[in-house]
């Protein structure tokens, strides 16, 4: 699917940010979620990955480093045509692809690693955990309802999880790691209550790994 004729107001709403900001002020660095589980991330089966909202894709663009073949999904397409030439200069397995996530959804059994980070769509959260291989694992983060309970912003509760939702969302995939926070988020300083979430999809593991000794780096 590409983008629609009339574009979606979601759509609209990212195009002009990201033109108006850039791209690169969202910072490149990737989720410190991820990063904290290189070690995991490395014994899992290289093959597809998927992030679902991927923006300018640092998160993307780690995993593509790490050896997998990323799928980055996005409404849009200002961000994921900058995504698509920034891997392709760096010759990374990054796919970025324009997607309205709720309408679309991903095929199951597909993904070694789901990736979803600052986006909440609710509707789609059964089939991220289809989407998982056996052995698949989800990193999921997004801000809770304490952004504006206790930090006082402005903002639409819809977009924000509630105590211990997150939690409770995955009920098929067994959690490794669970905590709810306030954090400083690394690019623009500002706190950030969080909710994190690191499962993995049950079952025997996919074929044996195909990794490059250590994790590939980009020139
Ligand atoms: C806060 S950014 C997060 C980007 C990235 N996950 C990260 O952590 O850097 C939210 C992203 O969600 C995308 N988005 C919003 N609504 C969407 C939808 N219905 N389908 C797909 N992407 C959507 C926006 O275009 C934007 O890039």
């Amino acid at each position: 699917m590409g983008p629609l004729a009339t574009p979606d107001p979601e759509q609209i709403r990212w195009n002009e940010k990201y033109r108006r900001e850039g791209l690169e002020s969202f910072g490149i660095k990737p989720s410190s979620l991820l990063v904290e589980h290189e070690n995991l991330l490395c014994l899992q089966p290289c093959g597809p990955a998927l992030d679902v909202a991927a923006g300018n894709g640092r998160n993307a663009l780690y995993l593509a480093r790490l050896g997998f073949d990323v799928q980055a999904l996005d409404i849009s397409d200002v961000a994921v045509a900058w995504l698509a030439e920034h891997a392709r200069r760096r010759r990374l397995n990054v796919y970025a692809r324009w997607a309205n996530l709720q309408i679309e959804r991903p095929s199951e059994h597909q993904y070694e690693v789901v990736v979803n980070i600052n986006y909440l769509e609710r509707g789609i959260l059964p089939a991220l955990e289809a989407s998982l291989r056996p052995g698949g694992l989800l990193f999921f983060q997004t801000m809770t309802t304490d952004q504006v309970d206790l930090l006082g912003e402005r903002m639409p509760r819809r977009f924000l999880l509630a105590p211990n939702e997150l939690r409770d969302s995955f009920p098929n995939l067994k959690t490794l790691e669970y905590q709810e926070s306030i954090v400083t988020a690394s690019v623009s300083g500002t706190k950030k209550a969080m909710a994190s979430l690191l499962a993995r999809k049950p079952g025997p593991r996919g074929c044996d790994p195909v990794r490059p000794a250590g994790p590939m780096r980009a020139p």
